[in-house]
C-alpha cells in the first residue's frame, strides 16, 4: 500500500525522501510527492506514477533539512497528481502525508465545504490537513490530537508546519509507522526498509501514539491526553545489501534463489536431535501448555493463508490434533467462536496485513490464544501476539512472495513437530521429519538450479489464456499457492483443484487450450493422481507434471521431478518449480514481474 518517508537533521532531505520512496515503491504506488521546508518556505511537488517520475519533476535545487514523502496506492480518488500526497491547508502551512482510510471522510469534507473551505482533492487525507490547520490549538501536537479525535479509520500520519519548522509530528492508529533514530538527524517511515540504511535504531509507535520528531530526538505521547509514553529504539538486523538486487534480474528470482541460505539460517538452532523435537522458545507455550489446546486455527491472507492449509494438514498428520485455515479477512467479518483450548496462528510476511492484525485482535478480545508465524521482526502482528515462530527469510521485495512463503511452511513443519512430539508423533518419526528437514535447504538448492526444464514448460504455460493447478489432500495446498502466483505476476487465468474433484465438474473444461500443471507426490495417493491425469491426457490437455524421481506420469508432456522428502514434507519441495514456473512464464510475457499491476506487497488498508 502507500509508503511514507520524513526527514529532519542536516542533511538536504529531498535526497532522503526520494530514497527512501524508492525503498518503498515495492509496497504498491500510482503517484508520490514530497513537501520540504525550506529556506524561503515550503515547497511541494507531486508526479502521477513511479518515483522516478517525480525526481523528474523536481527543481534542480530544492534545499531544505526537513522534509516528508510519500508514495500513493489510490483508496479514495483516482489516482492523478491532484490526489497524491502531501496534501495540504488552504493557505499552505500544514502538509500531511497519511496511510491508511479515513472511514469519516466524507461527512469531514462536506463540513469543510459547508465552512467555506474549497477542497482540490478527492482524497480523505486532504481533510487532515484543513483540520490541524484550522484547529487553532497552540502548538503543532495539540493540532495534530485535537484533529485525531475527529477522525475515525486507520491511519499512520506525518505532518509538517511552515510554522515549526524544527519538528515532524506523527500518529498511528492502524497503519504501520516508526521513527529511525540517527546521529542528530531523525527518520519517519511506514516500513524498516526505506531507513535501514541510514540506520538501525528504530522505534515502532503503537496504536494511539503520537511523537514529535526532531533533528536531536524525539518525544513520544499518547493522542488520547498528551500523556508522554516512554519508548526506546530497538535494532534491526536487515543489511542495506538485502534490499539490492545484485547480479539478479528480479527480485523474485533472487529471493526464490535465496532460499536454501535463508533456510539454513531459519532452522539453525531451531531442531532439537536428541529429542526429534523442534526448539520453539518464542512461542511462550510449555509442553503443558501446548498439550492443553485441543485445535489449531490458522488465520493468513493470500498466500499466507495457503500456507496455513499446508501447515494445517502437517499439525493434523504430524500431532494428530485437528487444524484448519481460514482467511484472516473473512474471519475477521464473521463473528467467529473462540475457543479457549483452541491454539490461534496468525501467519503473515509483512505482519503488517490489516485483515490479520484485525483478526488477532478478535481473538484476544475474546480471550483467545494467539501467537505468530512473522517474517518482519517488530511488525504489528508480531507485537500483537502472545509468542511465535520469526520466519528469519529476510526482506521480501518482491511482491509475489515465494521465499517467505516456503518459511512459512517450514514454520508450520516445526510447530507441527513440536505440537506432535508432547503428543503420540514417536522419536522415530520425530527424528524422520528432523531429518528431512535438514535436508530440505540442499534439496531446494537442487530445484532452484534446473531453470531450463522449469524455462521450457514455462513458456508452454503462458501461451494458454487459462490453466487449471491441480493436487490432492497434501498437495493441494501447494495447486492453490502456484495457481496463485501464476495469475499474480502472468495474468492468465489459473485455477486450483483437488485432482479428486476434476470429474465432479472442472473436466469439461478441459481442452487443448486449457494445461494443466499437476502436483504429483510420491506417496500414498499416486496411482490415484496418476489415473485422473490419464482423464486430463484422454481429452486432449496438456500436463506439466512436478513430481519426485522414478514417477512415471505417461500423459505429461514435461515433467519436473523434485527430490523426494517425507511425505509430510514433500509439499514444500513441489512448491519451488510452481513459483520458477511463475516467473519464467511472466519472463516470458515481458511483465513487470516484482512490480504486478493492482497489487501491493503489504496490504495495510481493508
Ligand atoms: C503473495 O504473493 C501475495 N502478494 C499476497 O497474497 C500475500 O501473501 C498476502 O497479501 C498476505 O501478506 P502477508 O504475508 O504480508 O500478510
Amino acid at each position: 500500500m502507500c509508503g511514507i518517508v520524513g526527514y529532519i537533521g542536516g542533511q538536504t532531505a529531498v535526497d532522503i525522501l526520494i530514497d527512501g520512496l524508492t525503498q518503498l515503491e515495492y509496497r504498491g504506488y500510482d503517484s508520490a510527492g514530497v513537501a520540504v521546508l525550506g529556506p524561503s518556505g515550503a515547497r511541494r511537488v507531486r508526479s502521477l506514477g513511479r518515483v522516478r517520475d517525480l525526481e523528474a519533476a523536481l527543481p534542480k535545487r530544492l534545499a531544505g533539512k526537513t522534509g516528508i514523502g510519500h508514495t500513493r496506492w489510490a483508496t479514495h480518488g483516482a489516482p492523478s497528481e491532484a490526489n497524491a500526497h502531501p496534501h495540504t491547508d488552504a493557505t499552505e502551512r500544514i502538509f500531511v502525508v497519511h496511510n491508511g482510510i479515513i472511514d469519516n471522510a466524507r461527512d469531514l469534507r462536506v463540513e469543510l465545504e459547508a465552512d467555506g473551505v474549497e477542497l482540490t482533492s478527492d482524497t480523505d487525507t486532504e481533510a487532515v490537513a484543513h483540520l490541524i490547520a484550522r484547529s487553532g490549538a497552540d502548538t503543532l501536537e495539540d493540532a495534530v490530537r485535537q484533529t485525531l479525535h475527529r477522525l475515525s479509520g486507520t491511519y499512520a500520519l506525518a505532518v509538517i508546519d511552515i510554522e515549526h519548522p524544527d519538528r515532524i509530528v506523527v500518529a498511528r492508529n492502524g497503519s504501520p509507522l516508526i521513527i529511525g533514530v540517527g546521529d542528530k538527524e531523525m527518520f519517519v517511515a511506514s516500513d524498516i526498509s526505506a531507513v535501514v540504511r541510514h540506520t538501525s535504531q528504530v522505534v515502532h509507535l503503537d496504536d494511539g501514539e503520537c511523537a514529535t520528531v526532531t533533528a536531536s530526538g524525539f518525544r513520544m505521547f499518547s493522542a488520547d491526553d498528551a500523556r508522554a509514553v516512554a519508548k526506546s529504539a530497538t535494532t534491526v538486523d536487515i543489511s542495506p545489501d538485502e534490499l539490492e538486487l545484485g547480479n539478479h534480474s528480479h527480485f523474485m528470482l533472487k529471493e526464490i534463489a535465496e532460499q536454501p541460505q535463508s533456510l539454513e539460517r531459519m532452522l539453525s538452532g531451531r531442531l532439537d536431535e536428541r529429542f526429534a523435537t523442534a526448539r520453539l522458545d518464542g512461542l511462550n507455550l510449555d509442553a503443558q501448555a501446548l498439550r492443553r489446546f485441543k485445535r489449531v486455527k490458522i488465520l493468513g491472507c493470500g498466500s499466507a493463508y495457503y500456507m496455513g492449509q499446508m501447515g494445517a494438514a502437517m499439525i493434523e498428520e504430524l500431532a494428530r490434533i485437528p487444524a484448519d485455515a481460514e482467511p484472516a479477512s473473512e474471519f475477521r467479518y464473521r463473528n467467529p467462536i473462540v475457543e479457549p483450548d483452541t491454539l490461534y496462528v496468525a501467519v503473515s510476511q509483512s505482519g503488517e496485513t490489516a485483515d490479520t492484525a484485525f483478526a488477532v485482535q478478535e481473538v484476544k478480545r475474546k480471550g483467545g490464544t494467539i501467537v505468530g508465524l512473522v517474517n518482519v521482526v517488530g511488525s504489528t502482528i508480531a507485537r500483537e501476539v502472545s509468542g511465535g515462530i520469526y520466519l528469519h527469510a529476510g526482506p521480501e521485495v518482491s511482491v509475489a512472495s515465494t521465499k517467505a512463503n516456503t518459511h512459512m511452511a517450514v514454520g508450520f513443519a516445526l510447530m507441527a513437530l513440536a505440537l506432535g512430539r508432547v503428543r503420540d508423533l514417536s522419536i522415530t518419526d520425530g527424528t524422520r521429519i528432523v531429518k528431512a528437514l535438514k535436508a530440505l535447504p540442499a534439496q531446494i538448492a537442487e530445484i532452484t538450479a534446473m531453470p531450463e526444464e522449469i524455462d521450457r514448460a514455462a513458456k508452454l504455460l503462458a501461451e494458454a489464456p487459462s490453466l487449471f493447478f491441480v493436487g490432492r489432500v497434501r498437495g493441494y495446498p501447494t495447486a492453490r499457492e502456484g495457481a496463485q502466483k501464476f495469475k499474480e505476476i502472468s495474468y492468465r487465468h489459473a485455477e486450483a483443484y483437488q485432482t479428486s474433484e476434476l470429474k465432479h465438474g472442472p473436466l469439461a473444461l478441459i481442452s487443448p487450450e486449457l494445461p494443466t500443471v499437476a502436483i504429483v507426490p510420491e506417496d500414498e495417493l499416486l496411482d490415484r493422481n496418476v489415473g485422473a491425469l490419464h482423464e486430463i491426457g484422454a481429452r486432449g490437455g496438456e500436463i506439466v507434471a512436478i513430481t519426485n524421481p522414478g514417477v512415471d506420469v505417461p500423459e505429461a508432456k514435461v515433467v519436473l521431478t523434485v527430490p523426494k522428502s517425507e511425505p509430510e514434507l514433500d509439499p514444500i519441495l513441489l512448491m519451488i518449480p510452481t513459483q520458477l514456473l511463475a516467473y519464467y512464464a511472466a519472463l516470458s510475457l515481458g511483465l513487470n514481474i516484482d512490480r504486478p499491476r493492482n497489487l501491493a506487497k503489504s496490504v495495510t488498508v481493508e
